[in-house]
């Protein structure tokens, strides 16, 4: 009883607070920990309740001073309050953990319901898509696709093909011309993809199956049918005995192929400085197949002027070495705008350099 007595006095002594304070703690932690609003909070509390520097800690450190008997109750009693109060805590901290779990997912949602973002595809250039078209056809018949420069000198766009210093096309007025090297070599821009046909038979010994497509220039002005920059094909056949019927029936299966299968041709006697016979292509109208007056696309005349054709001038074989006396071959030459306006009955010229939308969307 006196020990007792003794006990209870030395724990009043010796602790902060006494055994009901410790009771009122343990019976607040509950309603304490769920006015914290966030796990910050809650560790504040914890450590204020729990730590160190806490009351419960404080009268803990105490127990060593007290009686032998009063030790475990007081012991217990701690241990008790201990338990309660991280029962709390840790019961708050699961809900608050839950709470800003679920934050971060909502902050990091993706919405699966968005439409995709769409990306427009472009498509090759219409002239572009007619180039493709039209070596596939060749290739399709053994020809291999090669290009040339754009800038060329006086023998290869001229001179090699049998063109004299007096022919107009050499005028200044129509040929753009570079400075550029020794003036005596006529740096110009190309006036037409043929040069590679003297640079081609140059390089390779017959037979030779080639077509070029590329840019050409001419000094002209800008209108409904002029580009001072368009594009051409060249086509070049040669080898021992080929003949005007070999040009004819190639060109004519090209035609078909390009502009559909009851497609019909005619040649008509043309002039070109670098083939002799030279001749001119008409196709048929896809239209009105055949003359159709007032036809929106032949205008009723039937025939499509299309390309520019002949056997090549022995001249031109001279020029670059090869034997007139051993090969024979052909040539032709068509402008890739043209052949793209006939088909898609575009009145324009233009509309192949002004990059509107609503004219290149039609061309998928
Ligand atoms: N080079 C000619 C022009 O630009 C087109 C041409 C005609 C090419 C006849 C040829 C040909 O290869 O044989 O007008």
């Amino acid at each position: 009883m006196l020990a007792l007595w003794f006990g209870r006095i030395s724990v009043r002594l010796t602790s902060p607070i006494g055994m009901e304070e410790l009771e009122a703690i343990a019976a607040g932690a509950p309603q304490r920990a769920a006015s914290v609003t966030d796990l910050e909070e809650l560790e504040a509390l914890d450590s204020e309740l729990l730590g160190k520097r806490s009351k419960l800690s404080e009268l803990q450190r105490t127990i060593g001073t007290l009686p032998p008997d009063q030790k475990p109750v007081v012991g217990q009693a701690i241990q008790a309050a201990r338990a309660a109060i991280t029962a709390a805590l840790d019961s708050r901290r699961a809900e608050l953990r839950l709470v800003a779990a679920n934050a971060l997912l909502e902050s990091d949602r993706v919405d699966v319901t968005l439409d995709a973002r769409s990306f427009p595809l472009g498509a090759a250039h219409l002239i572009q898509q007619t180039i493709d078209e039209v070596c596939d056809i060749f290739v399709g018949l053994g020809y291999l696709v090669a290009e040339g420069p754009e800038a060329e000198i006086g023998w290869y766009n001229f001179d090699a093909l049998n063109t004299p210093p007096t022919h107009p096309s050499r005028a200044e007025s129509d040929t753009m011309y570079l400075e550029f090297g020794d003036p005596a070599d006529e740096a110009l821009l190309r006036t037409h993809t043929s040069p590679m046909q003297a640079r081609w038979m140059e390089r390779y010994d017959p037979p030779v199956h080639v077509v070029v497509p590329g840019k050409v220039y001419r000094a002209d002005t800008i209108d409904a049918s002029h580009l001072p920059v368009f594009h051409q094909i060249e086509g070049l056949a040669v080898d021992s005995g080929i003949t005007f019927s070999d040009l004819k029936g190639t060109l004519a299966h090209f035609a078909r192929e390009f502009f559909g299968s009851s497609t019909t041709v005619r040649l008509r006697p043309h002039f070109f400085p670098f083939t002799e016979p030279s001749a001119e292509m008409d196709v048929s109208c896809f239209a009105c197949d055949g003359g159709q007056s007032g036809c929106r696309v032949c205008g009723g005349a039937g025939w499509l002027e299309m390309l520019g054709c002949g056997m090549v001038d022995p001249n031109v074989f001279e020029a670059v070495g090869y034997d007139p006396a051993a090969v024979t071959g052909f040539a032709f030459g068509m402008g890739v705008e043209r052949l793209a306006m006939v088909r898609h009955d575009i009145h324009n010229i233009r509309h192949f350099i002004e990059n509107d939308v609503r004219f290149l969307r039609q061309f998928p």
